[in-house]
């Protein structure tokens, strides 16, 4: 009788915690990932919950097996509202940073021909590791003073001669005034170069339209359906009747759809292209600030050459080792004779292939992210002839990629980052995969190097997309450090692309905004920091796949961290 009784209140309890577990899966799946995604009634609902959060993981600390599954289940979903939240303060840190204006004509727009640039406290010469600060006053197209900030400027210092290269440190007074800090880090004749990207007007309605939608971008998908082949279309917001295959990513809260074929399954999902659909969130107005003849404009200067001497300085020369965990300032240093010095660490270049063979023995090194990273594979095994490619069974340039030396137990892999990939050449979906899940199965120890660098494919979206992705790479890269405190993990910046390449999709408005993003994102983290936005900017090239030159300067700081 008693047995009885127990046995059927256990049973009404295990049902109890079945249906809980399935309404809370539910509520994840169906309220947690489209609510941050797409906006919903329910939000208001998550934050009164959130309130109670703590309590309420605890109140399943008992230890049931049930109990424990509701109490990981709560956690994860705990989570998911911290980095909601993080995701929120970092939005709005940016609208903070980010100019918002309106403008109804263009000529009060900011005119880089029209401003000025002054060289406070002038001298006749200069000691390398001194400063050059340069006043900018910008006016509008019809001479008027500009009144407020938020303008894009680009800021070098360089020699042809020297092949010497950095950019400088631009402070936004929000008044129409700047000032431009550089590092005088070489000895010689110096120029000054300040380029007015985008007038803050723009700069206002590209932050603006980025937050518009998901449309810039069509993507297509391919579904094998027995032995033919059908295509549907594909993204992160589809609007439609017709039914969506969704592929979800639970934990990590990532998504992407693609509409269904007609009797055909979701998982012959195969192939997937895209292409720029002709559209714009940007008004004819807005569109014309960034007309060519308005993009990079030279802000006139009355100086000429600045003269560095030596003076027997030694300000600019770090002694500490490059290594994970220093935070990289900026400028992060300077490119001279065009080679990399890091302003903030010491570096032993590696100049011979022996001491490039001897770093690498022994190494297991993932590179994770886009084709700026593969570009390091593809310099590494020209450079490296022993490094020998192994088919993988892939096609196109987007095919995972294995590079061993035999000899040496050298292993390099290149994989592309998870949705979205943009390309109008087909590429395989077949073996999807984030970077978080990735990093997860990476065992790691210290001969391990994951370079990490995800970008350029996301500027055409908004920017949740790049922060969702960065906070799940962050918990992965946490989550691997806890279990191999070893494995060097550095992160990559995106390189300045074309300067007139389609700005409202992949311009480098949006990668600024991404690069700002990131270094906050892995500030307080034990990883290498590699500023490639720093770097094309002292080399400007204006180039997403810089030539080889440039990449070996980034190879080169990649060495300094794991060598
Ligand atoms: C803007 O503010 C800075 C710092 O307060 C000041 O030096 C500068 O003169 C101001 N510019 C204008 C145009 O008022
Ligand atoms: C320029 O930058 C250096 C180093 O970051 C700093 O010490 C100095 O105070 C700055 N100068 C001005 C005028 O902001
Ligand atoms: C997704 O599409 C719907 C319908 O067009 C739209 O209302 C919603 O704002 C879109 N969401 C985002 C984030 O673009
Ligand atoms: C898939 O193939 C089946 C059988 O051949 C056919 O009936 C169906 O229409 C096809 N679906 C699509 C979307 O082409
Ligand atoms: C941009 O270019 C178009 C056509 O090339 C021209 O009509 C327009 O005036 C230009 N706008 C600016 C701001 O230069
Ligand atoms: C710089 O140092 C060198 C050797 O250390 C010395 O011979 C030279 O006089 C110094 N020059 C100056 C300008 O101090």
């Amino acid at each position: 009788m008693q047995f009885s009784v127990t046995a059927n209140r256990q049973r009404a309890f295990l049902a109890a915690v079945l249906v809980g577990l399935a309404m809370l899966s539910y509520f994840l799946h169906r309220t947690e990932i489209k609510v941050t995604f797409f906006g919903s009634h329910s939000e208001s609902c998550i934050k009164q919950l959130a309130q109670t959060e703590e309590a309420f993981c605890h109140s399943f600390t008992g230890d049931r097996i049930g109990q424990r599954d509701q109490s990981a289940l709560c956690t994860v979903w705990a989570q998911q509202r911290r980095k909601k939240q993080e995701m929120e303060d970092i939005l709005t840190k940016l609208d903070q940073q980010m100019p918002s204006i309106t403008f109804r004509d263009v000529k009060t727009t900011t005119s880089a021909k029209n401003s000025k640039a002054t060289l406070l406290s002038h001298k006749d010469s200069y000691c390398v590791g001194d400063h050059l600060i340069v006043r900018l006053d910008l006016y509008d197209h019809l001479g008027k003073r500009k009144r407020y900030g938020g303008d894009f400027l680009r800021a070098r210092v360089y020699s042809p001669g020297l092949k010497a290269g950095a950019s400088g440190q631009v402070e936004d007074y929000k008044n129409g005034t700047y000032l431009v800090n550089f590092t005088l880090f070489w000895e010689g004749d110096v120029r000054v170069s300040i380029l007015l990207i985008h007038p803050s007007e723009g700069v206002s309605a590209m932050w603006a339209a980025r937050k518009k939608g998901y449309e810039k971008i069509a993507f297509t998908g391919k579904f094998l359906n027995g032995t033919s082949e059908v295509f549907t279309e594909c993204g992160f917001n589809i609007t439609t009747k017709e039914e969506l295959c969704e592929y979800l990513d639970e934990r990590d809260q990532e998504a992407f759809y693609c509409v269904k074929p007609k009797h055909v399954p979701c998982d012959a999902f195969i192939h997937l292209k895209s292409n720029n659909r002709p559209m714009s969130y940007l008004t004819p107005l807005e569109k014309s600030l960034f007309n060519r003849s308005n993009i990079g404009v030279e802000i006139p200067q009355t100086f000429g050459n600045i003269r560095v001497l030596s003076c027997n300085s030694t300000k600019t020369t770090p002694r500490e080792k490059c290594a994970v965990g220093t935070s990289s300032p900026v400028p992060s240093g300077f490119v001279w004779q065009a080679q990399w010095r890091p302003a903030f660490c010491a570096t032993s270049r590696l100049s011979t292939l022996d001491q490039i063979n001897a770093c690498l023995k022994g190494k297991l090194i993932y590179f994770m992210g886009d084709s700026t990273v593969r570009q390091w594979m593809e310099y590494l095994t020209r450079r490296v002839s022993t490094l020998k490619f192994f088919d993988l069974h892939g096609i196109g340039k987007l095919q995972n990629l294995l590079a061993v030396d035999m000899a040496r137990n050298v292993q390099i892999q290149w994989k592309k980052h998870g949705h979205p990939i943009i390309t109008a050449y087909d590429y395989t979906a077949k073996d999807h995969s984030y970077v978080a899940r990735d990093i997860d199965k990476v065992a790691g120890d210290r001969d391990t190097a994951v370079v990490i660098s995800l970008g350029q494919h996301f500027r055409p979206f908004p920017m949740e997309l790049f922060l969702r992705r960065m906070l799940n790479v962050r918990a992965a890269v946490q989550r691997l450090l806890l279990r191999s405190p070893d494995t060097k993990v550095i992160i990559k910046a995106e390189n300045i692309r074309e300067m007139y390449i389609d700005p409202e999709r992949f311009g480098d408005i949006h990668g600024y905004t991404q690069y700002l993003a990131l270094r906050g994102i892995f500030q307080h983290l034990n990883v290498g920091f590699i500023d490639t936005w720093d770097m094309s900017i002292a080399c400007a090239v204006n180039n997403v796949h810089p030539p080889e030159e440039v990449v070996g300067n980034q190879i080169d700081m990649f060495f300094a961290y794991i060598c």
